[in-house]
């Protein structure tokens, strides 16, 4: 891995995108940038309540508008939203300066992270273990287009973050 090229986590909901971040920037000292909270502070309000009043549709608008900004950045961590992916687009301008680490994780250890959790608009159903099993076997194939990748069950932010930045010697 090109040492000055952008470190993108991508990956589900709860694979540990933003811890793993956090451990990345103290030992790059590069800053690491959420999309979902840059979504946030475009919008003015949370990531439900654009789920809610909006729609999906209209979310995704707004995150390929921020994908589009953060990719022009150099030296940083870029901590994807779990859908990021699913748009070519996305990846595309991601990938010009940056290379993609797929945090996989498996649905089981995905439901235990997040059993508590209220802020994830497309997990709040009736049956959250079944839609992250639907999710994730649509999801794999775009996960897979990462360049990394990298299993994140049973391991620490810190172990994970250590196995990418040996990626990158
Ligand atoms: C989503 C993941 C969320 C957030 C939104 C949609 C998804 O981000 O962008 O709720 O489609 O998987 P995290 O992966 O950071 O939870």
């Amino acid at each position: 891995m090109k040492v000055s090229k952008n470190i993108i986590l991508v990956g589900f909901m709860g694979a540990g995108k933003s811890s793993v971040a956090r451990v990345l920037s103290a030992a790059t000292g590069w800053p690491c940038v959420s999309t979902d909270d840059l979504i946030v502070q475009a919008e003015g309000r949370s990531i439900n309540e654009i789920f809610r009043d909006n729609g999906e549709a209209f979310f995704r608008d707004v995150e390929r508008r921020i994908i589009l900004e953060v990719s022009k950045r150099q030296s940083v961590i870029i901590d994807c939203g779990g859908g990021v992916v699913l748009d070519s687009r996305n990846v595309e301008a991601l990938r010009k300066n940056g290379v993609l680490v797929y945090l996989q994780t498996s649905p089981a250890e995905i439901f235990r992270r997040l059993k508590t959790q209220t802020d994830r608009p497309l997990l709040k159903t009736p049956d959250p273990q079944a839609k992250i099993k639907e999710l994730l076997d649509y999801r794999s194939p775009f996960y897979a287009q990462a360049d990394h990748t990298l299993m994140t069950d049973g391991k620490t932010p810190e172990q994970v973050g250590q196995e990418i930045l040996r990626l990158r010697s």
